[in-house]
């Protein structure tokens, strides 16, 4: 025993007394929060068109939480001209360039400061902005931008504490050129003004991945009370029609898991080559055209966006390890949300559809391969390399899990109080593996032996009591399916009210080495080539750019000349490789500069 305490004793005084303890949690930031934090943000920059940058002045209310010299920020491809504090200049310095991180910016501060102001420029290259000339729009007359901070991006065109853990409210002036609105993840105006002088309000704190700047010639339409849309004024009617649900999927979200906390719930519909499907900026989510099919089919991407405002914006994943807290609740609050707007059998094909995807990703990542555990290890990575279907899917069917074992009402009501409990905070898998033992788990032995928490989380691949989703809907498209494999004519097959869930299935469970004889059949039918929903194109390319069926050649070149969505080139361009790789690089070499570098990492890796 005692020799047990002098041990622990030494090595107490050996950890105090030795080299300073690294007490950073975000292996992402340079930032050192525990010592400085910034809680508040005042932003006055000009955008400039002509040399593709952003510059001005980040000013910085400051918390000095231990008596520090220093206040650290991260930055990447900044250009720094001065640091000023309480009208004297700082001494600061950017530490050795790391080629995933960036940079630290320290800045020497006197103990008392209260406010440290950073005179900066963004590099035109910077990998958050995506500069878009008038051909990349809907108008084709006017430049159009915009940024993507998640994850570690923030850095590349402010200044900033760039770690989850870190949120500070912020007002901004944006200087734009006259003929152009700008709009931020904030208070926004609803109208262009002669000067192009644009002022913000975000009064809630938030984590630098959600800072987001967008401008172009943007119009803004009202969709309900609370609810709007942002888009060029040739796709405005088309995004109003598309999104007229949202009031009414947020009166939904409220009615599950409380208050809305940001107010207002608007949207900007950005040029296609965008590389997300949507980006859940507070109080202003960014989504992508490719989901405008005409008729509200693919609208739970919105939902998603949407539930974001819950799990993410309000509860945030404290590292990018902790990924899943963020997708895997949102995509189960998605379905949810979608279950109300329509009806569990087109919640159960969502889910379905998700299950293919988890499994495929199981697939190509190794069944037994790190990244499929929900906890990830990101060290000395890119977070986006770690950001795979993993968090979303195996996130969603773990949580669809812990309702079906403890009930939906107990399920909910945990929820509930996981939200209102943590605004404002953020959650680490390891806390949240306490708090749901605590309030949901240690009272019900029997549900927490059937749920095995640890191995969902820890382990490789899918446990074995992983929900089963059952859907009559999807079993009369693979009826639909066997009968044309027996060559029955497809005109029997009844598909006047399938959705695009439907089809999407459909194309997935065809047979991968479909002959170019049955394609021209399906097309014929089906009229897949001139499809005009995103997805099914998609899939449909899966099965034409392999079988080399040659009718489709066009409506694909179009596609990726104008699409940058990382979700769809990703797998077309895998596709066109192995098919045929001198393909694929001419492609890629037309197509590469409509896309973010978000896309252009990825293919970078797969064409180049
Ligand atoms: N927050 C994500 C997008 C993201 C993730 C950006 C990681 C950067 C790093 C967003 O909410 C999202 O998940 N978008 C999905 C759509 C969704 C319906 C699964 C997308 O863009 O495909
Ligand atoms: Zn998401």
């Amino acid at each position: 025993m005692n020799k047990i305490l002098s041990f622990l004793v030494t090595a107490l005084l050996f950890t105090s007394c030795g080299a300073k303890k690294d007490l950073r949690v975000d292996k992402h930031s340079f930032s050192e929060p525990h010592n400085v934090r910034t809680t508040h943000l005042d932003l006055d920059v000009k955008v400039d068109f002509e040399t593709e940058r952003i510059s001005g002045i980040a000013n910085y209310t400051i918390e000095n939480i231990n008596g520090s010299k220093e206040l650290i920020l991260d930055a990447n491809g900044l250009r720094i001209d001065k640091v000023t504090s309480g009208g004297k200049d700082c001494a600061f310095k950017l530490t050795e360039k790391d080629s995933i991180l960036g940079q630290g910016l320290i800045i020497e501060i006197e103990k008392g400061a209260k406010q440290v102001a950073i005179h900066y420029q963004s590099a035109p290259n910077s990998k958050a902005l995506q500069w878009l000339n008038p051909k990349q729009t809907a108008g084709k007359k006017h430049p159009f931008l915009f940024t993507q901070s998640q994850a570690i991006l923030a850095r590349t065109w402010l200044p900033c504490q760039d770690s989850p853990g870190v949120r500070f409210s912020y007002t901004a002036k944006v200087q734009v050129p006259a003929e152009l609105l700008a709009v931020m993840s904030a208070e926004n105006p609803t109208e262009k003004n002669t000067e192009g002088i644009y002022t913000f309000k975000m009064e809630q704190a938030i984590p630098a991945y959600l800072m987001a700047l967008g401008v172009g010639n943007l119009e803004f339409q009202n969709l309900g009370e609370h609810t709007g849309i942002y888009a060029e004024p040739e796709m405005i009617e088309k995004a109003a029609y598309e999104f007229a649900e949202t009031e009414n999927m947020l009166e939904i979200a409220e009615s599950m898991y409380g208050k809305y906390a940001w107010d207002r719930y608007d949207m900007l519909l950005l040029p296609p080559s965008f590389p997300f499907g949507g980006m859940e900026n507070p109080r202003l989510t960014f989504v992508t055209p490719t989901i405008l099919a005409g008729d509200r089919s693919l609208t739970a991407l919105i939902a998603h966006e949407l539930a974001h405002s819950w799990s993410g914006n309000l509860v945030t994943n404290k590292t990018w390890d902790d990924f899943w807290l963020n997708e895997g609740f949102t995509v189960y609050f998605e379905r949810r949300i979608m279950e109300r707007m329509e009806d569990k059998d087109y919640a159960d094909m969502l889910a379905l559809l998700g299950k293919q995807d988890l499994e495929r990703e199981v697939e190509s990542l190794g069944h037994n391969h790190k990244d499929t555990h929900l906890k990830l290890d990101l060290l000395q990575r890119d977070p986006d390399d770690g950001m795979t279907d993993i968090a979303y899917e195996k996130g969603f069917f773990l949580l669809r899990l812990i309702e079906e074992t403890v009930g939906r009402k107990q399920f909910d009501f945990f929820l509930n109080n996981y939200f209102t409990e943590n605004a404002f905070k953020v959650m680490d898998t390891e806390e949240f593996i306490v708090y749901i033992n605590e309030k949901l788990l240690d009272t019900d032995i029997e549900a927490k032996e059937k749920i095995r928490l640890e191995e969902w989380i820890y382990r490789a691949g899918i446990p074995d009591n992983c929900p089963e989703v059952n859907s009559t809907k999807f079993k009369n498209v693979d009826n639909a399916i066997h009968s044309f494999e027996k060559g029955y004519p497809l005109a029997n097959i009844n598909s006047a009210k399938w959705s695009s869930h439907e089809w999407l299935h459909f194309l997935r469970k065809l047979p991968k080495d479909s002959s170019l004889k049955d394609l021209k059949k399906l097309d014929t039918a089906f009229e897949f080539t001139t499809s005009g929903n995103s997805e099914i194109l998609n899939a449909w390319f899966q099965l034409t750019i392999p079988t080399g069926y040659k009718a489709a050649d066009n409506a694909l070149e179009d596609f990726l000349m104008t699409v940058g969505r990382r979700k769809f080139l990703q797998p077309l361009y895998e596709a066109l490789y192995m098919k045929d790789p001198l393909r694929a690089k001419r492609i890629y070499k037309n197509a590469r500069e409509n896309y973010h570098s978000v896309s252009t990492q990825t293919l970078d890796a797969i064409v180049l």
